[in-house]
């Protein structure tokens, strides 16, 4: 089933002498169940295409539909931004961001709330006991290795059952081991749970993780 589509995203950022095209007429289709991987070099277009697909900065022109709806043409969204999002996706990012004076199931279970996912303590405690999490619930982030930082981070992104998961260089700052049991855990998301997932990265030795993998360069999408 297809989560999510888009056809011909341009964007660009300055103009005159500072002009960046940063996406060129991009397409692509992200399937539930499958975990697709973003590559590129740096300056790609990569983060702005994610910005875009998670209508976190809109594109000039084009179109994205999720769940077979129509919520961006062009330059415009079909609705509010913050209900589209919390109805459709979930964001996981290079680093955690949890908040600091809260252990990891108060940053789960805030993320519940916002989400407006009922109720939330119980929802906190399944997707902490998904991600393997239960024993270090009441552990503040400073007490959390960077790979359980970042499984909280994916907890929280999973809070209001996103059909889309969108994460920019979730292991950028882990080290290869760590990095791959994250990238591990997207792919259970995406088929255990039927999760569209969406993973740029520069690390190629995870690529057989995938089942899919999309490489841009200079704002043009290669399959
Ligand atoms: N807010 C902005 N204002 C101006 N230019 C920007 C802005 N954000 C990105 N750019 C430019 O757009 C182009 C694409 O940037 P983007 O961040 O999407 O690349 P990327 O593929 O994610 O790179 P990296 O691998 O380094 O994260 C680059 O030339 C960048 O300098
Ligand atoms: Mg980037």
């Amino acid at each position: 089933m297809e989560a999510l589509r888009a056809e011909h995203l341009s964007k660009h950022y300055g103009a005159g002498a500072t002009l960046v095209r940063a996406l060129t007429d991009v397409s692509l289709r992200l399937e539930s169940g499958a975990v697709c991987a973003l590559l590129g070099p740096s300056g790609s277009g990569k983060s702005t295409l994610v910005k875009a697909l998670g209508l976190v900065s809109l594109p000039d022109a084009g179109r994205i539909w999720m769940g077979g709806r129509l919520v961006v043409d062009g330059d415009a969204a079909l609705g509010s931004l913050d209900v589209l999002r919390r109805r459709h996706l979930g964001f996981v990012f290079q680093k955690a961001n949890l908040i600091p004076f809260l252990s990891a199931r108060k940053n789960v279970e805030l993320a519940c709330e916002i989400g407006g996912v009922e109720p939330p303590r119980r929802r906190t405690d399944e997707l902490l006991a998904y991600l393997e999490l239960a024993h270090r619930a009441d552990a503040m982030p400073t007490e959390l290795s960077g790979g359980e930082q970042q499984r909280v981070a994916v907890a929280r992104a999973l809070a209001n059952r996103p059909a889309i998961l969108l994460a920019d260089e979730p292991t950028a700052a882990l080290d290869r081991e760590r990095g791959r049991a994250v990238m591990e855990l997207f792919a259970r998301v995406a088929h255990e749970q039927g999760t569209a997932v969406l993973v740029v990265t520069h690390d190629h030795r995870t690529l057989d993780l995938f089942d899919l993998s999309y490489e841009m360069e200079d704002g043009r999408l290669k399959a």
